[in-house]
């Protein structure tokens, strides 16, 4: 656990160099647009400790997998978005003595992340070996209101000497991804183009052949007067550079602006990338630094408006909502259903910025309330799109008649992860994508969803759920052998009640929206029949049978849902016995001991009861978190999430809150010690969650909203904004009192504390706690 950033409502403050810390500060301060992104990296070279990343979405390069023992069904690799160019790299030799802070002497070293605006700012003094002194002021960002943009103005000025100043403004493309299996390169060098117009270096990936063009512009200024900037005759292999030379007296200030533009073959033919990189550049060029920064400070003003969480009284809560909030939406912004949210976003490589079951079950409800509904729409479409691929994979483990299995990690839809009891066993994600439907059709009303897409992909699901289990004799029910819940810290289990009780429900939702769709829209519905083959009477007829009886393990003595077969049969022991020595344990113990200890990763059943909710009463609910959360020691970042929000349903304000601290401010406190792999960005949309359905307890039954709210002692107040059917409302929670601004033009019902208020247009409601209406 760290504690260097200072706590500020809207930014986050690194103060000082310590290169130890440069590599966690290169993931916090990372930068996005939904469509490229950057770790914190220095403009100037850097010797240090550093991991190199820019990121172009979904271009990746299918990595050959290394695995000792190969089992059939396996994928035969793993697909990672790429460490791509680095457009904003800049060398800078004074008297051709190289600009390094590894090698300097750094002082009034800051770095801010400016959250409101969208823009990364970095100062500092440094001392080189000769004893010059030079001062720099950084700013850049990536344009959210144009997502083919970055901006750079990168100030120098020299405090006690003068010299000859060269600056090499380049693209490198000669980059590796440091989790390369085979220490690879991934790209190749298809052309490079500098004339008046800018420097362009188009690079293609090795086999999967993306054409990404990156195109600079460096404009540099001595006292405001514009100075030539030529093409640097240092030519190289994947990297291109332009050149000033300037003699610079003591206390002068040159200023360098460089614009870049990424484009990628996924959405131009290879021909025009060249020409379109210029006339994005140009178009930029002639706006200028300044008003992109206005029109990105506009963008986000925009974003803030539509999601912000706003906490009174508590400045480190404050600040990491915000954090959270403000990486999930450089991370994915919804305009292209192509493209998805990988763990760790545009700010590493862990993970391979591949889809996980993550934006299902965490990240919709984040989106589908901050964001225009489009946006969790085409999350849904992403996966509709991979319908086929679903069904292949399924094919290749033995599954047939349309069964589909999504990929527990993808880029295209085709599997990706090689680890047998993960790849094979963790199929809970099917239920999660089947969830997710439900949650936007819950939330949004639009059942149109369910005719065009989601049907489909419910059918292949059920069909999958239903070949799956198979009939215990000894049992007289369903069986579903061999799976790998949420917790991955055990493998290879028999009825995990999470997947078993999830298998259940998708069973019975996928037949109801056959219903639906069949009432709705006859015609679409005989042409999905059709499509799929469906054999209505025959296979409702089967998953009604597998949904009634199918087994789900309860332990009766204790009242509590049991997380598989045998669990009890472990020696039980809680995490409170757990010597802080010994965690975390998955880096401390080995596997062997992990999979027969009854220490689970992350919530399993509780997952269940989370999604379920309704199915289950309040004391059911006490007794299973009693019993599952003194056993789970939370090594998924996805994890407190849920334990913060069935706290809260539990009336527990302080193990929700304990719980809220540990997700909210996971990165920004370096909480599992890895942040300097990249952020957590997926459970950051379960922090969310926490306040909104935790502390705020807002949910969606029958298509109104309901709040049961309760205020964090710590905090004085917190309010959000949240979109729902087309409504942007204003909700405010203070002690034992919610107020409720309904702008709509239309009367709207909501539920608080369990009371129905009716809230007339453009009117505000304040509920009290305990008070009848
Ligand atoms: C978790 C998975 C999750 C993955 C990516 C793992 O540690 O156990 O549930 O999908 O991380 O976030």
């Amino acid at each position: 656990m760290k504690n260097y950033i200072q706590a500020e409502e809207w930014n986050i403050i690194e103060e000082g160099f310590d290169p130890h810390l440069n590599k966690i500060s290169e993931s916090l301060f990372s930068l996005g647009n939904g469509r490229m992104g950057q770790r914190a990296n220095f403009e100037e070279s850097y010797s240090g400790d550093t991991l190199q990343g820019n990121y172009v979405a979904g271009v990746y390069y299918p990595d050959k997998t290394r695995v000792g023992w190969w089992k059939n069904g396996y994928p035969e690799y793993f697909a990672k978005v790429l460490n791509a160019a680095n457009w904003m790299g800049l060398s800078i030799k004074l008297d051709n003595e190289e600009l390094d802070l590894n090698l300097c002497k750094v002082t009034d070293f800051r770095r801010q992340l400016n959250m409101k605006e969208g823009y990364l700012e970095r100062s500092f003094t440094a001392e080189l070996k000769s004893g010059k002194q030079v001062m720099v002021t950084a700013k850049r960002f990536f344009s959210i209101a144009n997502d083919e943009v970055a901006a750079l103005h990168y100030q120098f000025k020299t405090l006690n000497c003068s010299g000859k100043l060269s600056v090499s403004s380049f693209i490198d493309g000669d980059v590796k991804n440091q989790d390369s299996n085979y220490d690879e390169k991934f790209w190749d060098e298809v052309s490079r183009t500098q004339n008046e117009s800018g420097s362009y270096l188009t690079m293609r990936t090795k086999k999967t052949e993306f054409e990404v063009i990156t195109g600079v512009k460096t404009l540099v200024f001595k006292n405001n007067d514009q100075l030539q900037v030529t093409a640097d005759p240092a030519v190289k292999d994947k990297y291109l550079a332009e050149l000033v030379s300037v003699d610079i007296a003591e206390g002068e200030l040159i200023d360098i602006y460089k614009i870049a533009t990424n484009l990628s073959s996924q959405n131009l033919a290879p021909a025009e990338l060249t020409e379109k990189a210029a006339e994005i550049l140009n178009a930029a060029i002639l706006k200028g630094f300044s008003a992109l920064l206005e029109e990105q400070t506009a963008a986000w003003a925009t974003k803030w408006e539509e999601g912000d969480i706003i906490i009174e009284g508590d400045i480190a809560a404050q600040q990491a909502i915000r954090f959270n909030i403000f990486q999930l939406n450089q991370t994915y912004t919804g305009k292209d259903a192509r493209l998805n949210i990988g763990p760790k976003g545009f700010t590493g490589e862990k993970y391979g910025g591949s889809t996980y079951w993550d934006t299902e079950a965490y990240c919709i409800p984040f989106y589908l309330s901050t964001a225009p509904q489009e946006v969790s729409r085409n999350l849904l479409i992403y996966r509709y799109k991979h319908l086929e691929k679903a069904i292949e994979n399924a094919q290749k483990l033995g599954f047939d008649k349309g069964a589909a299995l999504y990929p527990m990690v993808t880029m295209n839809g085709e599997e990706c992860h090689n680890e047998w009891e993960i790849t094979f066993e963790e199929i809970h994600r099917n239920g999660a994508i089947a969830f997710a439907i439900f949650n936007y059709v819950r939330y949004t009303g639009d059942q149109v969803y369910l005719q065009e897409y989601g049907l489909e992909v419910l059918i292949g699901i059920a069909r999958f759920w239903k070949q799956r289990v198979n009939w215990s004799d000894a049992r007289q029910q369903y069986v579903m052998l061999g799976v790998t819940g949420p917790n991955e810290y055990e493998n290879n289990v028999n009825n995990n009640w999470y997947t078993n009780t999830l298998a259940a429900w998708c069973l019975r939702y996928a037949a109801e929206a056959a219903a639906i769709v069949k009432k709705e829209d006859p015609a679409r519905y005989a042409e999905i029949v059709k499509k799929t083959s469906l054999q209505e009477e025959e296979e409702f007829g089967a998953w009604k049978s597998v949904a009634e009886n199918i087994y789900l393990p309860y332990d009766e003595e204790k009242g509590i849902f049991l997380q598989q077969d045998g669990f009890l049969d472990k020696e039980q022991t809680l995490v409170s016995e757990l010597p802080v020595s010994q965690r975390p344990i998955n880096q401390k113990w080995s596997w062997d001991r992990i999979l027969r200890s009854c220490f689970i990763k992350q919530a399993d059943v509780l997952q269940g009861m989370y999604f379920f909710e309704d199915n289950y009463d309040l004391e059911s609910l006490r007794r299973n978190f009693d019993f599952y959360e003194s056993r789970t020691v939370h090594e998924s970042s996805l994890s407190p999430c849920v334990h913060s929000i069935l706290a809260a349903k539990l009336n527990d304000g302080e193990k929700a809150y304990e719980f809220y601290l540990r997700t909210a401010r996971l990165d920004l406190d370096d909480y599992n010690n890895d942040t300097e792999d990249g952020l957590h960005i997926t459970s950051m949309a379960g922090t969310w969650m926490s306040i909104v359905e935790g502390f705020a307890g807002m949910r969606v039954r029958n298509g109104k909203l309901s709040f049961t709210p309760f205020l964090p002692e710590e905090w004085n107040s917190f309010s959000f904004n949240i979109g729902f059917r087309g409504v942007q409302l204003k909700v405010k929670v203070k002690k034992e009192e919610i107020t409720i601004v309904n702008p709509a033009k239309e009367l709207m019902d909501i539920n608080i504390f369990s009371q129905l208020y009716n809230i007339p247009e453009g009117e505000t409601v304040i509920a009290y706690k305990g008070l009848t209406v």
